[in-house]
């Protein structure tokens, strides 16, 4: 605030700030130096996280990693599928997805998105005939019809590995996003709801896969014993699997440990806030905010609005621009230089066939960060920020 009570526009670049319970443990790790999670014997921060965790999720196992990226990799060679096996993925969602793909040796196959953001069912069942698994990505929390997606899975037994990165506590017809495929993976990245900085989990009920994951994440010789459960399964895999060391250090669970009492919270918070801002600008007749699907319950830290009818793209950098002035930053996915979450900026992919709609929504489609932090006030602002600079465009 002002002297002349004038407000600031709101710091929406800030990841979530770090409970003080954390010190402690952070402090007692500097002093003893026992950061590798294979040290002691038991009780290490990143195997109690993972107890947690699954504890939190309702799965059977859980493994903490180096990051989304890394759990999405290590999930798919947890397939077993041969090399150059087809993978599905949406086409909107952020570079190191297609890139965990090519990593596992597999092929992406882009599938179509509509305007929601939500996988278009059409494009994927036609591209499912040719496809040996399949990995949904809730881009930015929003979630594709899962029911859909499971019922053509199931019947033709393609795995399913959801891309969860940034959907703790959303929920689809009362189950837990991450718990409905094969395989779900969390990022613990700054911009998420739990914030290391960086750092990944994985969750499964399938013993195969956890095993596998387990010692490709780097349980070398005998370690797999610090994790519970399926001893036969581990014996199974050891020295049968490379280990790409992808291991989570115990300073990072040290930080997301007192964390996660904090979700429910965080994810109340967020859908307030998100509906709030949604709520302004859904009542301008240039922007529309696309509802959740029916059986979705989301957990928004960012709002995503489409600019509705008529924007040539020197409006949409107008509005961009104008937004900028007023202190928030509004990206337009497509429009902004080199984006990671605009598919023709994927040029390790070599070369692709267009995707039409995907490609239209990426023109018109906005992003602002919501932090749940944020005050009323705070996300009152906002909305009042976007909707001047809309009208500075459209007056
Ligand atoms: C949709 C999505 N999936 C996966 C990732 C990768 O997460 P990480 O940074 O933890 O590897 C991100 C990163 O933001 C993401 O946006």
């Amino acid at each position: 605030m002002s002297p002349d009570g004038q407000m600031f526009a709101p710091n929406c670049y800030d990841a979530e700030p770090i409970p003080d319970a954390a010190r402690a443990e952070i402090d007692r790790l500097l002093t003893s130096g026992d950061l590798f999670r294979y040290t002691a014997p038991e009780g290490a921060p990143v195997a109690l996280l993972e107890a947690e965790f699954a504890q939190m999720m309702g799965a059977r196992y859980a493994l903490a990693v180096a990051s989304c990226s890394a759990a999405l990799f290590l999930s798919l060679k947890a397939l077993d599928l041969p090399r150059g096996a087809r993978v599905l993925i949406p086409a909107f969602t952020f570079a190191a997805v297609p890139s965990a793909v090519v990593h596992a040796e597999m092929i992406p196959v882009l599938v179509e998105v509509g305007a929601n953001y939500r996988v278009d069912m059409a494009d994927f069942e036609a591209k499912l005939a040719d496809a040996d698994a399949v990995l949904i990505s809730h881009m930015r929390g929003h979630t594709s019809d899962m029911d859909a997606i499971m019922a053509l899975c199931d019947a033709r037994q393609i795995p399913v590995v959801e891309d969860a990165a940034h959907s703790l506590g959303t929920e689809w017809n009362g189950r837990k996003i991450g718990t409905i495929g094969r395989v779900g993976c969390f990022s613990f990245q700054s911009y998420k709801l739990i914030n290391a900085g960086e750092g990944g989990i994985l969750i499964t009920d399938d013993p195969e896969i956890a095993a596998r994951c387990v010692i490709m994440s780097g349980a070398y010789e005998s370690n797999w014993k610090k994790h519970p459960g399926m001893q036969n399964s581990y014996m199974l895999w050891q020295n049968k699997l490379p280990l790409y060391n992808m291991r989570m250090q115990n300073l990072s669970a040290a930080v997301i440990r007192p964390q996660l009492e904090l979700v429910g919270e965080r994810v109340a918070k967020g859908r307030a806030g998100h509906d709030r801002v949604g709520d302004q600008l859904n009542q301008n007749p240039h922007l529309i905010v696309p509802p959740p699907l029916p059986h979705e319950q989301r957990a928004p830290d960012s709002i995503q609005f489409n600019l509705k009818g008529d924007w040539t793209d020197t409006e949409a950098l107008q509005f961009q621009a104008e937004a900028k002035r007023r202190g928030i930053t509004v990206q337009v996915f497509g429009l902004s230089e080199g984006n990671a979450r605009a598919f023709w900026n994927w040029e390790f992919l070599g070369p692709q066939d267009d995707l039409p709609q995907t490609r239209a929504m990426l023109m018109r489609a906005c992003d602002v960060r919501l932090p749940t932090r944020l005050t009323n006030a705070e996300l009152d602002y906002i909305s009042d920020a976007i909707l001047s600079a809309v009208s500075a465009v459209k007056a």
